[in-house]
């Protein structure tokens, strides 16, 4: 099978739309699926189709289980910025996901690699990842794995780039944004059994080309991605503008 599988529609709500189809496929085949889950703008449509789809009786969550990429290091749950807060928000108050089954790495852990340990082993008790649906930064990160990280890493407290935490300053109300954060690994990442790789707006169409179709290393982090053997990359046709523009 040709891995990514490219999928280009006409505007973010589609890209939802679509995305949504694979959760709602997903949870109909498997209603015990667990899901990787990102944050940011790119699943903010998503996690409103969701919703919808919740309310007229289209998905049900009762069994999922889900583990987010990312968390911030030092930000609690009801503060500007925090992830935790932002799921809290945009998903669980809105489906039927049981608490108890929706995982956040802790950025307020005493132990933080206690904590990255801890959330490997979560992942391995439930038997592994069904689907990752991921966002890709605008230097090519996927989680907060940044440029130059080892497509090995496992969950890891990261050091953020400071290009990333000006992309994530609106979140904060002026506050100033962490310069750590723990997140999935890359490895971790790619054991996914599928990955969905949203990516909306014509500031990513640049990162999607050397993604794509530029040599797969540790400074795009998200081309590693084209070596995972059920990858499909949802965009927005503004996001894959320059892949349309590539001569055959
Ligand atoms: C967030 C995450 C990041 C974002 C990426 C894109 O949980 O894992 O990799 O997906 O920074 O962010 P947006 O969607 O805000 O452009």
């Amino acid at each position: 099978m040709e891995t990514p599988r490219m999928v280009v529609v006409e505007s973010v709500e589609e890209v939802a739309q679509r995305a949504a189809d694979y959760v709602e496929a997903l949870l109909e085949r498997k209603p015990d699926a667990v899901l990787v889950l990102p944050t940011g703008r790119t699943p903010v449509a998503l996690y409103r189709e969701m919703k919808r789809r919740y309310a007229a009786g289209r998905i049900d969550f009762s069994r999922a289980r889900t583990f987010n990429l990312d968390e911030w290091v030092g930000v609690a749950p009801d503060e500007p910025g925090s992830y935790a807060g932002f799921m809290t928000e945009h998903l669980y108050s809105r489906v039927n996901l049981r608490p108890e089954n929706c995982l956040i790495p802790d950025g307020l852990a005493a132990d933080l690699e206690a904590e990255c340990r801890r959330y490997e082993d979560r992942i391995r008790q439930v038997g592994g990842v069904d689907l990752a649906v991921l966002g890709i930064g605008q230097n090519g990160h996927i989680g907060f794995n940044e440029p130059g990280t080892s497509f090995e890493a496992r969950t890891h407290v990261t050091a953020v780039d400071l290009s990333t935490q000006l992309a994530n300053a609106y979140a904060f109300d002026g506050r100033p944004v962490p310069s750590r954060a723990i997140t999935m690994g890359i490895g971790t990442i790619l054991e996914a059994r599928d990955i969905l790789l949203l990516v909306t707006g014509p500031e990513k169409s640049e990162i999607l080309l050397r993604a794509l179709t530029g040599p797969v290393g540790e400074d795009v982090p998200a081309s590693i991605l084209r070596r995972h053997p059920s990858v499909t990359v949802v965009a927005d046709y503004t996001a894959a503008s320059r892949l349309a523009a590539r001569p055959d």
